[in-house]
Order: C-alpha cells, then sequence, then structure tokens
C-alpha cells in the first residue's frame, strides 16, 4: 500500500500514533493529499493551513471528524471507504448482539476468576433473540447489512430512517415506537447535530426494560451517562457499545456493569477489510493528485 503511494508521490507519514493536531496544521504547508483516520480532526483550520491540499481520504466510512463545508470552500475533494467494510461492520454488530444477550463476556470474566463451579440448569440464563424485535436506528448501507442477517437468527426487523421509507428487509416505523417496542435497538447512523445524544434519558426511558441497546455507529449518539443511570436504575436490561462519548476513554459506570459488553472501536477491524479500506483510500488520493475522479467521493 506504502509503495503504490510512494509509486505515485512523495510521502510524508506520521508513525507515532495519533497526530496532534498542531503537528498536522504544522506539516501541511505544500501537501496535495492528506490520508487520515477517525481519530484526526480535519476542521476549518486543517483547510487554512493546507493551501495547497487537493484531497483528504479518510479511511473509514464516517466522516464527522471532517469539516466537509469548510473542504468545499477550499475546493478540496473529500472521499471516504463506504461498501467495504459494511459486512464486517454488520458481523461486528451481531458478535455484540449475541455476546451480550447470551451472556460470554460476562461468562468470560467469572470463568477466568474461577467462580464457575460447573454446570447447572439455572445458571447464567440469558435469552433468545427468535421471535424477538430488532430495531434498527439508521437504514444505511450497515443497518440493511445487519438487518440482511437477521432471518438467521428468527428475528424481526423493524427500523427508523431519515430516508428510507420502505424496504422488504424489515417495518418501518416511527423512532418511539420502534424505541418502545424492540426487544433490541441498534444503532447505524451517521453522527451530525441530529443524532447527538440521541439516546439520551427520555429516550432509553420509552425502551423496554428487557431490552438491550447496541452501538457500533458513533458514541456521541449515546448520551453515555444517561446510558449508565438507564443501566443502574434497570431501565433496560443491558448494553453493548464499541464507540464511546470520548475514545479512548469510557464512563467509570459503564465500567462497573456486569450487564455491559465494551468493544474498543472494533468495527471494520478485520485483515481483510481493512486491507481494502486501505487500498481504496491510496486509490482516491492517487485518482484526485493525478486529475481523475476519485472512485468513492463524499
Ligand atoms: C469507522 O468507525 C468508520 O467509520 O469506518
Amino acid at each position: 500500500m506504502l509503495a503504490k503511494l510512494e509509486g505515485a508521490c512523495d510521502v510524508d507519514m506520521y508513525r507515532q500514533g495519533d497526530l496532534p493536531h498542531e503537528e498536522l496544521l504544522s506539516r501541511l504547508a505544500g501537501k496535495q493529499g492528506l490520508l487520515s483516520v477517525v481519530t484526526d480532526t480535519i476542521d476549518r483550520p486543517v483547510f487554512e493551513a493546507g493551501r495547497d491540499l487537493k484531497v483528504v481520504s479518510t479511511i473509514a466510512v464516517g466522516y464527522n471528524n471532517i469539516d466537509v463545508a469548510a473542504a468545499r470552500e477550499h475546493n478540496v475533494v473529500v472521499t471516504n471507504t463506504p461498501d467495504v467494510l459494511t459486512e464486517a461492520a454488520a458481523d461486528l454488530t451481531w458478535s455484540l448482539i449475541l455476546s451480550m444477550t447470551r451472556r460470554i463476556v460476562e461468562g468470560d470474566r467469572l470463568t477466568r476468576r474461577g467462580a464457575w463451579k460447573g454446570f447447572a440448569l439455572d445458571f447464567m440464563l440469558g435469552t433468545d433473540l427468535r421471535g424477538k424485535q430488532l430495531g434498527i436506528i439508521g437504514f444505511g448501507r450497515i443497518g440493511k447489512a445487519v438487518a440482511a442477517k437477521a432471518s438467521a437468527f428468527g428475528m424481526r426487523v423493524a427500523f427508523s430512517s431519515r430516508t428510507a421509507a420502505s424496504s422488504p428487509l424489515g417495518e418501518a416505523m416511527p423512532f418511539d415506537r420502534l424505541l418502545s417496542t424492540s426487544d433490541v435497538v441498534t444503532l447505524h447512523c451517521p453522527l451530525t447535530d441530529e443524532t447527538r445524544h440521541l439516546i439520551n434519558q427520555t429516550t432509553l426511558a420509552r425502551m423496554k426494560r428487557s431490552a438491550y441497546l447496541v452501538n457500533a455507529s458513533r458514541g456521541p449518539v449515546v448520551d453515555e451517562a444517561a446510558l449508565v443511570w438507564a443501566l443502574e436504575n434497570h431501565l433496560i436490561a443491558g448494553a453493548a457499545l464499541d464507540v464511546y462519548e470520548r475514545e479512548p476513554e469510557i464512563h467509570g459506570g459503564l465500567l462497573s456493569l456486569e450487564n455491559v459488553v465494551l468493544s474498543p472501536h472494533l468495527g471494520s477491524s478485520t485483515i481483510e477489510t481493512r486491507t481494502t479500506m486501505i487500498h481504496l483510500a491510496v486509490d482516491n488520493i492517487i485518482a484526485v493528485l493525478s486529475g481523475k475522479p476519485p472512485v468513492t467521493p463524499i
């Protein structure tokens, strides 16, 4: 991948983990392309400092970290990596749903600390998915891919979406009805001003007490303090999260609850998917720098 990029242009690569914003700004002079990840804040100062920038290519599908309006004003093309990570993200979502409802992570903790006393009929009972309703909030590529796998587990699908009115994959439902009737609620919407803290005290209180919440979209879609409050007050049965409001920090209340599964932002993290994402992001940079249309513009 790096060889491909180096074959096409000079590369200045930051190798020490997260790139501090000041350092990013100071290294932009004379650069035409920027290959970035979700932890980079690509805000207006980036476009002001990067006077030669032609393209920002993010190795991710979500681009809430990029000021796309500022990019447009500065005639910078922004690209992302949709489609290639859809199945990996949907699989991760199902991993969270299954490990939460069957108490796999909690059971692993118990087993490792030597607390397992042997098989018992009433030990660590989880809950069936068969016959239950999966409520999907945000019905884009990943939401639909999650829905497509639901029949394998005998779940019926309800979805709430700003854009999709109907689908053979499930029943379109108003947001409030979806919340109050679903057994598992899973979030697949982008982070925008509208969806920030979409899941808050009010919306959590609408969910069934037996329901589970899954978030593999963006952390700030969920008000973490409200989620801790709902879990501590048994307003919902559990939660499984892959993303957090202030990554890599996690609300202390979540860390101490048994009925919460926490994974460290692994949505697209398979060898195959990440390799394909990086190739696509590099192809987008090379296309724009050689005067061609990008493969996947935003
Ligand atoms: C990862 O979080 C992505 O948006 O691809």
